[in-house]
C-alpha cells in the first residue's frame, strides 16, 4: 500500500512553530521513524503554504488504486471549500489530520471543512496523529 502525507500552510515548520502547542519534533524525523516502522509501505510527502498546490496533489494522488492519503490541510481545514471539494472528487481514502486538539482551542478551530468528506479524523495527538492515521488506512 501507499501513503501519502500532505501537510499544508505553516507545517513546514514543525519543529519550530509554537513548540509548545506543535511539539519540538521535525517533520522530517516524523517521516524517517514512519519510513522505519513501516518498511513495506511507500510513505510520499507533500508539503505546501498554497491552497491550489494542495489541491494538485490531491489530485495527483487521489485516482491510484491503493493509496491512502493522510491530510493535514492547517488553517485551511477551517476555510477551505475548494479542498473540499476536491477530497470529494477523488477516489483514494482521506484521513483528516491535527497534532493539536482543535477542539480545545479557539471557537475558529473548533469547526473543519473537510471532516464531512473524509473517511475519518483523528486529532490532538501530536505528531502521533500521522502514525495513527497510517495505521487506519492500512486497515481499511
Ligand atoms: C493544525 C490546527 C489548525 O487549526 C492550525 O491552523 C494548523 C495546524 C494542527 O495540526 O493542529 O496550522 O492543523
Amino acid at each position: 500500500q501507499n501513503i501519502t502525507i500532505i501537510n499544508g500552510p505553516n507545517l513546514n515548520l514543525l519543529g519550530v512553530r509554537e513548540p509548545e502547542i506543535y511539539g519540538s519534533e521535525s517533520i522530517n524525523s516524523v517521516l524517517d521513524k514512519l519510513r522505519q516502522a513501516y518498511p513495506g509501505v511507500t510513505v510520499d510527502y507533500f508539503q505546501s503554504n498554497h491552497e491550489g498546490d494542495l489541491i494538485d496533489c490531491l489530485q495527483k494522488y487521489g485516482f491510484e488504486p491503493g493509496r491512502g492519503i493522510v491530510l493535514n490541510a492547517g488553517a485551511y481545514t477551517h476555510t477551505s471549500l475548494a479542498i473540499a471539494d476536491c477530497i470529494a472528487a477523488i477516489k483514494a481514502p482521506v484521513v483528516e489530520v491535527h497534532i493539536s486538539n482543535v477542539h480545545a482551542r479557539e471557537p475558529f478551530r473548533h469547526q473543519s471543512m473537510l471532516s464531512r468528506v473524509c473517511r475519518g479524523v483523528i486529532l490532538g495527538f501530536g505528531t502521533d496523529v500521522y502514525r495513527l492515521a497510517i495505521e487506519a488506512l492500512l486497515k481499511l
